[in-house]
């Protein structure tokens, strides 16, 4: 897969743009505050449903402007795929000309990896930081992992609710454990797609560390779990 085009239009500080990139490696150089990684930002848009910057999404519109649009022209298996985003009150995609009923749709269209100095966040900072990026990577691959997080999401938030209600209203408490069981078997299941990946992410990195270490070191990933089973 890769990525032939992109057009630009008031996003960011872009007015109107249009880049075409090669199938191979491409470099984009330029002074400080010039729109590098508004371009990145672009990309991850149209792969991913949303920006990586900024939850804002006002922010992506040129300030001097009402509405902003991206179009992605990316190449896999000899199929062109376009992906049109349009943000104005809300945000919109297209899927080589149809709309897309929800951001999601999107996923697993484009495979794109981000990897930016800010990343060492994935080692360094909280264990979040490291779901997030396994989110991120595995929804592009499966799109049940998508539905099942936000499955899982929304059991939390409706468990938080009743929790109030058990405080404020007395309800009572025994009817906890609806919201646990389902919480337990979604999460089952999210930890079965995150182990797996981590699994083939291994088998991948093992020969690639081997061979940057002149066989000096063995690297592997453990997926450290608090579910026993
Ligand atoms: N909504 C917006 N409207 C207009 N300009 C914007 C908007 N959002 C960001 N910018 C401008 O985009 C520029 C920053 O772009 P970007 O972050 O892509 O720069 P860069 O080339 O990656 O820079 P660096 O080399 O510092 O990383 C700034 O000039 C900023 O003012
Ligand atoms: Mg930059």
């Amino acid at each position: 897969m890769y990525i032939n085009k992109i057009k630009l239009k008031n996003f960011r500080n872009y007015e109107e743009e249009k880049i075409e990139f090669d199938k191979n490696v491409n470099i984009i150089y330029g002074d400080n505050a010039q729109g590098k990684t508004n371009i990145l930002e672009s990309i991850f848009i149209c792969s991913l449903g949303k920006s990586f910057r900024t939850n804002k999404e006002k922010e992506l519109i040129n300030k001097e402007k009402e509405y902003a649009k991206i179009e992605m022209v990316s190449t896999k298996e000899d199929r062109d795929i376009k992906i049109n985003f349009e943000i104005k009150e809300k945000k919109k995609f297209n899927i080589n000309g149809i709309p897309a009923k929800r951001t999601s749709d999107i996923l697993g269209k484009n495979y794109i990896v981000l990897f930016t100095p800010e990343d060492i966040t994935i080692l360094k900072n909280e264990p979040s930081k490291r779901r997030r990026f396994l989110n991120i990577m595995i929804s592009q691959l499966r799109p049940m992992y998508v539905h099942l997080l936000n499955q899982y999401n929304k059991t939390i938030e409706q468990r938080n609710i009743y929790l109030k209600q058990i405080k404020y209203e007395s309800k009572p408490i025994d009817n906890l454990s609806i919201w646990d069981e389902q919480i337990v078997e979604i999460g089952k299941k999210i930890y079965e797609y995150r182990k797996e990946f981590i699994e083939k992410i291994n088998e991948k990195i093992l020969d690639i560390h081997l061979k940057t270490t002149e066989n000096k070191e063995k690297i592997k990933i453990k997926y450290i779990s608090n579910i026993r089973k």
